[in-house]
């Protein structure tokens, strides 16, 4: 049997927000970097980060970087407040086998009434509306969230654009990348691919054209010097790859794959599982999407490399234990990053580096 989740999936966002991480052990006293790494230009003690998603705040960020995971990234960030869905939003989706895509086309259980036996059988869905603070709080919440960093450890703001009458989408996506560069985000990713919101925003990267041009501007608004990452769902067809590859390569230096994929969650009795209209589809993240994302990993690292972009892969989806790792660097991810994987197991990056010193 598992220890709980250092994020309660019992308690709401808020309360996860205002009270996490919730942890009683020790921490361990940090492994001390293997050899030099850059990530992006800048130096990091390994290859192993959390993606947008469980780090909530400052206090969120600290902690994990304390444990070891030297690449952090801020939960993504609007332009405006905005609420999150109400609690639940994580479930358990008991499923013993990875998904292949045929399995997404039936409706999965979801339940807290689950007790996991290992990390791989920790499979959820999430679903949160991408809620934000008001940038009035998350500036300055970044801000202390850097100071917390350690030697050789970096932060990645994540944000999103809101559709908005007057500047679109793309205006707004370029304003909130601009608020987390004035508050002194070196690194920002921006999330194309939310499967939990109802907007436009959750699926640009389905669109290479589009997201051509809301990363021409956003890339205008924070110069040329802030490390661009865009973060996209799962992509199998090669076509379609290359053509995002093509349209959005000019403007980032690094993509990250895979969000979660979405599927029906429905509860034992056959109803929704998560309460309210909108959130009868949700996204799967853990251990079983981690086909998903290898697929989508080796398709972009093998196109990167066609068209001799200089753009690191972010690998993400389903790093839940630590020989999952090597299964992600030999796909071909630069980096590699586990949200599902360290809510349960926060000595991951730990573990890791133990075992496997030298690649880490
Ligand atoms: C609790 C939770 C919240 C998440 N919130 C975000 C988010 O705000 N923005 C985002 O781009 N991805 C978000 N994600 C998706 C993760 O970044 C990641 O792409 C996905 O969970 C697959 O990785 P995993 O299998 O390691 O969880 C979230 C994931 C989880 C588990």
């Amino acid at each position: 049997m598992l220890p709980p989740p250092v994020y309660d999936i019992r308690k709401s966002y808020e309360d996860n927000y205002t009270f996490g991480p919730f942890f009683g052990g020790i921490i361990p006293k940090p492994i001390p970097p293997a050899g030099s790494l850059a990530f992006l230009g800048h130096k990091v003690a390994s290859r192993i980060g959390i993606p947008a998603g469980p780090l909530l705040n400052a206090r969120w960020i600290g902690f994990y970087a304390r444990l070891g995971f030297d690449i952090l990234t801020y939960k993504t960030v609007r332009s405006h407040f905005h609420p999150s869905y109400p609690n639940p939003n994580c479930l358990y989706v008991p499923y013993h086998k990875p998904f292949d895509l045929e399995d997404l086309t039936h409706p999965l259980i979801g339940t807290l009434a689950y007790t996991p036996a290992s990390m791989h059988d920790v499979t959820i869905t999430n679903s949160f509306g991408m809620p934000s603070q008001d940038p009035a709080i998350w500036m300055e919440d970044v801000k202390k969230a850097n100071s917390l960093l350690g030697e050789k450890q970096i932060l990645v703001v994540s944000v999103v654009g809101t559709p908005q009458d007057d500047i679109g989408i793309e205006g707004d996506f370029a304003r909130t990348a601009r608020l987390a560069k004035n508050a002194g985000a070196e690194f920002i990713e921006v999330n194309f691919s939310c499967p939990n919101v109802k907007g436009k925003e959750g699926q640009l990267y389905q669109d290479p054209e589009s997201s051509g041009k809301v990363l021409s501007q956003i890339r205008e608004s924070i110069g040329p010097d802030v490390r661009l990452i865009m973060k996209i769902g799962f992509l199998e067809d090669p076509g379609k790859i290359r053509n995002l590859v093509e349209k959005t390569g000019p403007y980032l230096n690094a993509i990250s794959a895979i969000n979660t994929v979405t599927g029906t969650i429905i509860n034992p009795e056959g109803r929704p599982a998560l309460p309210g209209s909108g959130r009868e589809r949700s996204g799967l993240c853990g251990s079983a999407i981690k086909p998903l994302a290898l697929k989508t990993i080796r398709g972009l690292k093998t196109e990167v490399a066609s068209q001799k972009k200089d753009l690191t892969v972010i690998g993400v989806g389903g790093f839940n234990a630590i020989e999952d790792y090597t299964e992600f660097r030999q796909a071909g991810a630069d980096f590699v990053m586990t949200a599902t994987g360290a809510m349960w197991d926060p000595f991951l990056a730990y573990h890791l580096k133990q075992r496997n010193a030298p690649e880490s």
